[in-house]
């Protein structure tokens, strides 16, 4: 039997009431597919903060840094919104990122049949919507220095973030792209605004350059600004899309809402080697809703199956994990995120009940 540490950190928020639910999916798949996946629990962001101080403590960090994989739930919360950048929950998340060097981060967002009327946007614009953000996850504006607030001397405020890409950073996030492309329609398009900003002209220069080495996946260019239009546009043109840090933040989450919502979108976060991955929901804490029991688990679920994937090579486990998700919503069962008005609404518990029933746990 094979046997894989998995880091779980459910986070804040309704992250333990999701992560809870995956790591009961994760426990019926082991036992269906025979491998022994070794949980361990850790606090990080507002959770670790209030107890160690900190966002991410060395224990956590080194926890991480050994396993096979991440599971995380979400960080942040208003209780903590107060408190200097440097110790906010977000940074656990940004250096989990950065430590276990996980530069991309692969956002699918998939349409599915039986969700199409929970989408703010009409049905035939959405209809057979399938793409990818790869979204660069370790440079750029979130990382660039420098960086900060500072008080001039005649007592004005000046606030400082700097995007910066060096030639290896653009080409390794390149190369994920044209790989993933070429496993799907073999489409690329490169996000940049290389109209205005000197570092995506070298983004896109670079990416022209390392699509040589891929002739089969068809590349292309495009500007935020109208990247973000054409996702509301006519979202069905894009196949994989590449981009830098913050502007795959944005994209994605617009992305999100073409599948009605962003509680159903997973996400992977990779680096160099297999050793190390990450897999999150790609929405937040959400502590408007934390504790209520409603939160939709299915993004965590799903980037479960990410893992599987990704990380452990259980192509059938985590095919039978994104057809038990289909399922639930075939029979009609929707967190409030996703259901239409006068739609029955199940809670968090009975939703990861109905998925695991569906796998036979
Ligand atoms: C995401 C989130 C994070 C980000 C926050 C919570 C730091 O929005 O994963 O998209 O900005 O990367
Ligand atoms: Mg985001």
């Amino acid at each position: 039997m094979s046997a894989f540490n998995i880091a779980v950190l459910p986070g804040d928020g309704i992250g333990p009431e999701i992560v809870a639910e995956a790591a009961k999916v994760l426990k019926v798949i082991g036992k269906r597919f025979k491998a022994d996946f070794k949980l361990k629990e850790a606090l990080v962001g507002g959770a670790s903060i209030d107890v160690y101080g900190r966002p991410l403590s060395d224990e956590v960090l080194k926890l991480a840094l050994s396993s096979d994989a991440v599971l995380l739930g979400a960080v942040g919360g208003p209780k903590w919104e107060g408190l200097d950048y440097s110790i906010r929950p977000e940074r656990a998340l940004l250096a989990l990122r950065k430590e276990l060097g996980l530069f991309a981060n692969l956002r699918p967002a998939k349409i599915y049949k039986v969700l199409i009327n929970a989408s703010t946007l009409k049905p035939e614009v959405i209809d057979g919507v399938d793409l990818l953000v790869v979204r660069e996850l370790t440079g750029g504006l979130y990382f660039g220095e420098p960086k900060g607030v500072e008080t001039l001397a005649n007592g004005t405020e000046r606030g400082v973030n700097t995007m910066v890409y060096t030639t290896p950073e653009i080409e390794r996030i390149a190369r994920v792209g044209f790989e993933v492309a070429r496993k799907r329609r073999k489409k690329l398009l490169s996000v940049d605004k290389a109209n205005v900003l000197e570092t995506t002209e070298l983004w896109r220069r670079v990416v022209i350059k390392v699509g040589k080495d891929y002739p089969d996946v068809e590349l292309s260019h495009m500007y935020v600004d109208n990247c973000a239009m054409q996702l509301i546009r006519n979202p069905k043109q894009f196949d994989v899309i590449v981009t830098e840090n913050t502007f795959g933040d944005i994209l994605s989450d617009e992305a999100s809402m073409l599948t009605g919502s962003i509680g159903m979108l997973p996400s992977a976060s990779i680096g160099a080697t297999k050793q190390r991955a990450m897999y999150e929901p790609i929405h937040g804490s959400a502590p408007d809703i934390a504790g209520k029991g409603i939160a939709n688990p299915i993004a965590t679920i799903l980037s479960v199956a990410m893992m599987l994937r990704y990380s452990f090579d259980m192509e059938a486990a985590a095919a039978e994990i994104e057809r038990a998700v289909e399922a639930v919503l075939a029979k009609g069962l929707r967190t409030a995120d996703i259901a239409a008005a006068g739609e029955q609404r199940v809670s968090c518990v009975q939703m990861g009940a109905a998925i695991l029933r569906e796998l036979g746990g």
